[in-house]
């Protein structure tokens, strides 16, 4: 029989007591220790999972009480520290989304991992969703066409973050879908906000990323809207795909729909846009918890040393993407470059199969939401005016 994976999650707020429940459930691996510093919300658990050891002080879950992974799930500004002293103490880490505060922070993180030998993974909890994976099937299928532009929404009534923006708070959800579908990492980031309840905390952002074909995604966030909208519409040249996480069935579903501009013309009487309709269908999704196949599959990678789906790299490539929105916002909407780096753009990368995680999850529920904190902006960027 494997030895069972040692795991402590620290962070038991919102968020932290699903990494709990999931990795409880998980036969690979023993939730050994739970640590938070509000021991109100530590007791709370404990009355859930009086198995479970609960700490209240940190270095603890780093020495004496034989872990092998840590995972984290405190406010943003704080996974630094903690997931540096992890990785440092010979811990496998998995930090929340988003990574860190900072595109430095995030680099000396996989710097640290990468020379322990260690796994290194980050929240990016969508791309462990069934439709998720399926809406990239189609699109690396080839059934859409190429890629024209995508666009998403992710609107709700708060929650409000004190020292975070909507931005740094919703986005990274459709920031990391986007990325995963396209293949691809923006050259180009310009962020538009206004901030209406909390002076200097925008909770409206409008977001544009372009990528290098000229494809671009607009990421609409906010936390001024009535009613909880997840949406995303990604527009090929042959077909397109709209996805609505919010729907209960039938998530995902495939307009056959397109318009064609005629090759030339000769008088304006002859020019006619060729608008296609066809038909309109839904793949079969299956249920199951998009969090309990991240989970295994970090489990999984520390088993076999692969890199995560959603490894450090990742985590640093949507920071920087959120650095330069914060730079864009400071400065009115300005396009921001994002540096070209070919091993981040466009390039393939060896990643870990879901296939063992996704087989050993049972069929659960589904649902999530964003919360996180506003992270301090450290970015040398060029500027365009927008
Ligand atoms: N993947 C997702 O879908 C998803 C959804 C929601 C939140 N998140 C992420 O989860 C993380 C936590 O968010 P949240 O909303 O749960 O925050 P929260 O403020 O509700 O909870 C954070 C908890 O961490 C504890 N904490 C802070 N510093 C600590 C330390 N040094 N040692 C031990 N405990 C400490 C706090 O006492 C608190 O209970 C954020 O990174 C957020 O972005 C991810």
């Amino acid at each position: 029989m494997k030895k069972q994976i040692q795991v402590g999650v620290v962070g038991c707020g919102y968020w932290g007591p699903n990494l709990v429940r999931n990795f409880r459930a998980i036969s690979d691996c023993r939730l050994k220790a739970m640590c938070d510093l509000d021991v109100q919300r530590l007791a709370h658990l404990k009355s859930l999972y009086p198995e479970v050891e609960g700490e209240t002080e940190y270095a603890h879950m780093l020495n004496g009480i034989g872990l092998d992974a840590l995972v984290i799930a405190t406010a943003v500004r704080t996974h630094f520290p903690l997931a540096k002293a992890a990785l440092l103490a010979g811990k496998h880490t998995f930090i929340e989304k988003p990574m860190a505060s900072s595109v430095a922070e995030c680099e000396e993180l996989v710097d640290i991992a990468k020379k322990k030998g260690l796994v290194l993974m980050t929240g990016h909890t969508f791309l462990y969703s069934a439709a998720v994976r399926k809406i990239k099937e189609i699109v690396d299928s080839g059934d859409i066409g190429e890629i024209r532009y995508i666009s998403a929404r992710r609107l709700n009534l708060g929650l409000f973050q004190k020292d975070i923006n909507v931005a740094w708070d919703l986005a990274p959800h459709d920031i990391s879908i986007i990325q995963y579908i396209m293949g691809d990492q923006p050259v180009r980031v310009n962020c538009q906000g206004s901030a209406h309840v909390t002076p200097g905390i925008e909770d409206v952002t409008s977001m544009c990323l372009t990528f290098r074909k000229q494809q671009t995604a607009i990421i609409q966030s906010s936390w001024l809207d009535p009613r909880k909208v997840r949406e995303m519409t990604i527009v090929g040249s042959r077909r397109m795909i709209v996805y609505d996480d919010c729907a209960p069935q039938e998530k995902i579903r495939v307009y056959d729909a397109r318009v064609d501009r005629p090759p030339h013309y000769d008088t304006f009487g002859e020019f006619h846009y060729a608008y296609h309709y066809g038909d309109v269908y839904s793949p079969y999704i299956k249920q199951e918890e998009p969090l309990k196949v991240e989970c295994q599959h970090f489990l999984d990678c520390i088993r076999t040393g692969a890199t995560p789906i959603s490894s450090g790299q990742k985590g640093l490539e949507l920071v920087q993407v959120l650095e330069a929105s914060s730079e864009s916002l400071k400065r009115g909407g300005a396009a921001i470059d994002l540096p070209f780096r070919p091993e981040l753009n466009g390039l393939p990368r060896r990643e870990a199969p879901l296939a063992s995680a996704i087989k050993s999850v049972s069929a659960a529920m589904v649902g999530q939401a964003g919360r996180a904190e506003k992270p301090g902006v450290s970015l040398a960027h060029s500027v365009h005016a927008s």
